[in-house]
């Protein structure tokens, strides 16, 4: 595991930028594994510039999406499929029909969960898939548990995932119950992984995350498993590692 540290989230933001654009470079036809929340807005916010200015381009590219709400459509504005679009598909050239994400509409958890494995398997597996942190250790949807969760599955959210969201909604209430993941295994399978984390308020959980046990309690610590993973976080987030990083 390779961390590196940034000095703020607009630091981190443009390393970020950095190793996915080498990878769209490298190889202009990948599969980025991508994610939604506070944390990659900046890296898209970035890559778009970068795209404007002609200096990566995402024709050839397709993605797969983490995870999306369960009974929200990619219209209503709180699902993670309008959060793509208005914070990256739209602004550059990539080609709609190679977006993808679980379809949070289907009503049949199985057959929608076998779909999105199926469909990872067709793409040719992901490339590069960036994540982010949650409070309590999670990645994608992946709460804390006994096990490790494995392929793409239905979650019921816990109340401190429920409580972190509801900033995207008008009330806790209002913040869905369920959403389709993608697993540890899928994330695992990835052949690289880029971590993003900024902010003080994730300084315990980089700590346990990346320097505690690898257990089930902190989904991300099986990242650690990892043969390629970056971590890229901001020296607020690595406040608690001393000097372990
Ligand atoms: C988003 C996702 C989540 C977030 C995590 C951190 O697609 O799967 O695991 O990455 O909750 O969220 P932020 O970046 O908002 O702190």
């Amino acid at each position: 595991m390779k961390i590196i540290q940034a000095r703020d989230y607009g630091d981190m933001s443009r390393k970020a930028a950095n190793v996915i654009a080498a990878q769209v470079i490298m190889k202009p036809d990948c599969v980025l594994g991508l994610a939604t929340g506070s944390s990659p807005v900046g890296t898209y916010r970035q890559l778009i510039e970068w795209y404007e200015k002609g200096d990566v381009d995402f024709g050839d590219v397709t993605t797969v999406n983490l995870d999306e709400y369960r009974g929200i459509s990619a219209e209503n504005e709180q699902s993670y499929a309008w959060f793509m679009h208005h914070n990256l598909f739209d602004y550059v050239n990539i080609n709609p029909e190679r977006t993808h994400l679980p379809n949070g509409m289907n009503p049949d958890a199985g057959q929608e969960c076998a779909r999105y494995e199926e469909l990872i398997c067709q793409v040719g597996g992901v490339d590069l898939q960036l994540l982010g942190l949650g409070h309590n250790g999670h990645i994608g949807f992946n709460e804390p548990g006994d096990v490790f969760e494995k392929g793409t599955h239905c979650v019921d959210l816990q109340e401190s995932t429920i409580e972190a969201n509801k900033r995207f909604f008008a009330s806790a209430d209002e913040v869905p119950r369920q959403a389709y993941t993608m697993g540890i295994r899928t994330i695992m399978m990835a052949r690289k992984i880029l971590v993003i984390v900024s902010g003080e308020d994730k300084a315990d959980i980089v700590q346990k995350a990346f320097f505690g046990p690898v257990v089930p309690r902190v989904p991300a610590s099986i990242l650690q498993m990892h043969p390629d993973v970056t971590v890229v976080a901001d020296a607020a987030a690595l406040s608690k590692c001393g000097s372990q990083k």
